[in-house]
């Protein structure tokens, strides 16, 4: 690699395994095709093995097919195609190791796995003693990238884009190892340009960056990465010289039906389009009376000519609301403008739903999308990129958030009465609770230039979790963190222990002392980091807490906004109700005296006092843990981390002091625990 960090495949020198005779001779074995893909997990496995080991295996291929992974070729299979077409099986036969699959991408992702075995210090012997099969549990694993082509990236706390500058497309080595790092951990889909879609993005779709993009398209293919672009949906006006984009129009449907053959073939790699329609000021259908159906439904029967997909965004909502306004409800709006077409997106279209109805808050519900559309194929999209949970400065380990909304229990199809748990968000973005035709997970990426790729080397675990929670939902953020800090900074027990210490607790103590309760937004607007109360109070987007001196919270029950009735039941009935509501999310759903009792016996106020100091005191703990480890791990990972803290405990205090000073004056109630408020 070049001058940035290797990160998980730094394939540093070993211990355990230098005499494992298992991995002398290694065996592709199954059908799979002689392609790009198969040599470069040939590739990988002997630099792995020869870097962390110091062995160079024999490799045999046996293959007796010339099966293509579904992730490299473009062809409108299925969800369950594609998660068949990548499973595989590692064995031990004959005295060596035998990677099995049904394409090379299965191959590539065996690879790997035996090198993280090797890279985390496992026996290999016992690891594989009995053969192990591994099949994705989420047939789409994409990484959304928020790139502009000027080189910024939107929402980017590490540098700037490593795929543009200046209007143009880079590609060089970082591209092929940014590759390798994702696949490594089993990410099949790329978009690369932001869902904003404007100015020189725009022009993706023409001559002016076919040949990168197909150069861009190969590289990903190469490991096993189907290639995807954000759309513009008013192309037809803004590169087309139309005055119209409205979805039932035919010079529409002809203009997009001639550009998309001209870009499927230039591209022979790319797989299909994200779309942001009618979103934060973006066109969409909603311009000329149309629904989102309709917009959706327009490209993807084009591009089904193609074997291609659409996925179309849900973050639809009114971001021009008057702060006087109680009745109109953000939450409400992605349910509100997707449940009532339920069935009638077209099967080559996906819906990308936010976990949260709001905006990648610390604390949100799920989205009830998830069990109120049963006929819609349906994408879950997370954010990595912590804009709203501490810009990688704070560390915050996403994963623990990530089990959670997978765990939720949507009851789509089992109800009230049976309430077996059989319809999480897990089961329905698997494909499995409705048999969906495409479905998967999306993470809005924490990437840029900077040397380490995530500006905070801790960040590093959300990139490194979200590929493995994706490939595989059942894995605990324990181990995925363990696995992240063994490959890329340490094997030693203590260390590894230590960084757990500080990676698995970082959600809650970052919640701690930022919103409390669920209620979210009290950043500074704009930038997003940083505590400012009321900076979003007297604004357009939606975003309030609706602080008075006797008590704060939205009311989103029955009796106000009617949010929580869009909920299966039983969610509906707990949310609605402040006696079962659970505490974490009491102010999202009502509005509370300071006074009002928690589940956890504590008042409102006093929640807010007590989970804020200790927030704060917390946060100065994990910093502390970080400083044993000068002179234990590498000291630009030291040095990095120990800046980040610095700065994470400043806002930390401010957040603490600022939210507990504010609620002090306005409520006048005293700490029962007498501590400095100001
Ligand atoms: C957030 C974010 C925007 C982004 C938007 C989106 O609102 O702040 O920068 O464009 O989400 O998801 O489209």
């Amino acid at each position: 690699m070049g001058n940035y960090a290797k990160l998980w495949l730094n394939y540093s020198s070993k211990k355990n395994n230098k005499d494992c005779k298992v991995l002398k001779k290694i065996v592709f074995s199954g059908s799979f095709a002689d392609d790009k893909i198969l040599e470069n997990a040939k590739k990988e496995l002997s630099l792995g093995l020869k870097d962390m080991l110091g062995i160079e295996p024999q490799i045999i291929i046996s293959s007796d097919g010339n099966t293509q992974s579904c992730a490299a070729k473009r062809e409108l299979t299925s969800g369950k195609a594609i998660a068949d077409s990548e499973v595989y099986t590692i064995s031990i036969k004959d005295g060596s190791i035998d990677i099995s699959a049904v394409s090379s991408t299965g191959i590539l992702y065996g690879v790997f796995n035996l090198l993280r075995t090797v890279g985390c210090e496992k026996d290999v012997e016992k690891e594989y003693a009995s053969a192990k099969t591994f099949r994705p549990s989420n047939p789409l694993r994409m990484l959304n990238h928020w790139d502009n082509m000027d080189g910024s990236i939107e929402r980017g706390y590490s540098g700037r884009s490593f795929f543009y500058e200046n209007d143009e497309i880079i590609i060089n080595n970082r591209t092929v190892d940014y590759a390798r790092l994702i696949a490594s951990v089993g990410i099949n889909a790329v978009v690369i340009n932001n869902v904003n879609v404007k100015q020189a993005a725009s022009y993706m779709i023409t001559d002016r960056y076919f040949e990168k993009l197909a150069q861009l398209g190969e590289i990903f293919a190469g490991y096993g990465i189907g290639l995807y672009l954000s759309l513009n949906y008013a192309s037809t006006i803004e590169i087309g010289g139309m005055d119209s984009a409205d979805p039932l129009d035919e010079g529409v449907k002809a203009w997009w039906k001639e550009k998309m053959a001209e870009v499927f073939a230039k591209i022979p790699t790319l797989k299909g389009f994200l779309v942001k329609a009618d979103s934060e000021g973006r066109p969409g259908p909603f311009t000329y009376g149309r629904t989102q159906a309709d917009g959706a439904n327009m490209l993807a029967d084009i591009a089904k000519e193609h074997g291609a997909i659409i996925i179309w965004r849900c973050f639809v909502y009114n971001c021009r609301q008057d702060w006087r306004d109680k009745k109109t409800d953000r939450a409400r709006a992605g349910y509100d403008n997707f449940k009532p077409m339920d069935g009638d997106y077209h099967d080559n279209v996906i819906l990308q739903i936010k976990n949260g109805p709001m905006d990648f808050q610390i604390r949100e519900p799920i989205s009830p999308l998830f069990g109120g559309l049963t006929k819609t194929n349906q994408m879950l999209e997370v954010q990595i990129a912590q804009e709203y949970t501490g810009q990688q400065i704070d560390v915050c380990y996403l994963i623990p958030m990530f089990k959670e909304i997978l765990g939720f229990k949507t009851y789509a199809k089992s109800g009230k009465d049976i309430g077996n748990g059989d319809d999480t968000v897990a089961d329905i973005i698997s494909g499995k609770t409705f048999d969906s035709r495409f479905s998967g997970i999306a993470a809005v990426t924490n990437t840029g230039n900077d040397f380490n790729w995530t500006g905070d080397y801790l960040a590093g675990a959300n990139l490194f979790g979200f590929g493995r929670l994706a490939f595989d939902t059942g894995l605990e953020s324990d181990e995925i963190a363990e696995e992240f800090i063994r490959m890329t900074i340490s094997n030693e027990d203590g260390v590894v222990d230590t960084i757990k210490e500080i990676l698995l607790p970082s959600r809650a103590i970052y919640e701690k002392y930022t919103c409390p309760l669920g209620i979210g937004w009290m950043v500074k607007p704009a930038t997003h980091y940083g505590c400012s109360v009321d900076g979003y109070e007297y604004d357009r987007w939606g975003t309030y807490h609706r602080a008075d001196h006797l008590g704060l919270g939205v009311d989103r029950t029955d009796k106000g906004t009617g949010y929580a009735l869009q909920y299966n039941e039983p969610n509906a009935s707990i949310y609605n109700s402040p006696a079962a509501c659970p505490d974490e999310l009491a102010l999202f759903f009502h509005h509370l005296p300071y006074t009002h009792v928690l589940h956890s016996g504590k008042t409102v106020i006093q929640h807010i006092y007590d989970a804020h100091f200790e927030g704060y005191d917390e946060a100065v703990k994990l910093a502390e843990k970080w400083e044993t480890l000068k002179g234990k791990v590498d000291d630009g990972i030291f040095e990095n981390v120990s800046e980040r803290f610095k700065r994470q405990l400043y806002n930390a205090k401010e957040w603490c002091d600022q939210v507990n000073t504010y609620f002090h004056r306005i409520s006048g109630i005293e700490d029962e625990k007498g501590r400095e408020i100001w």
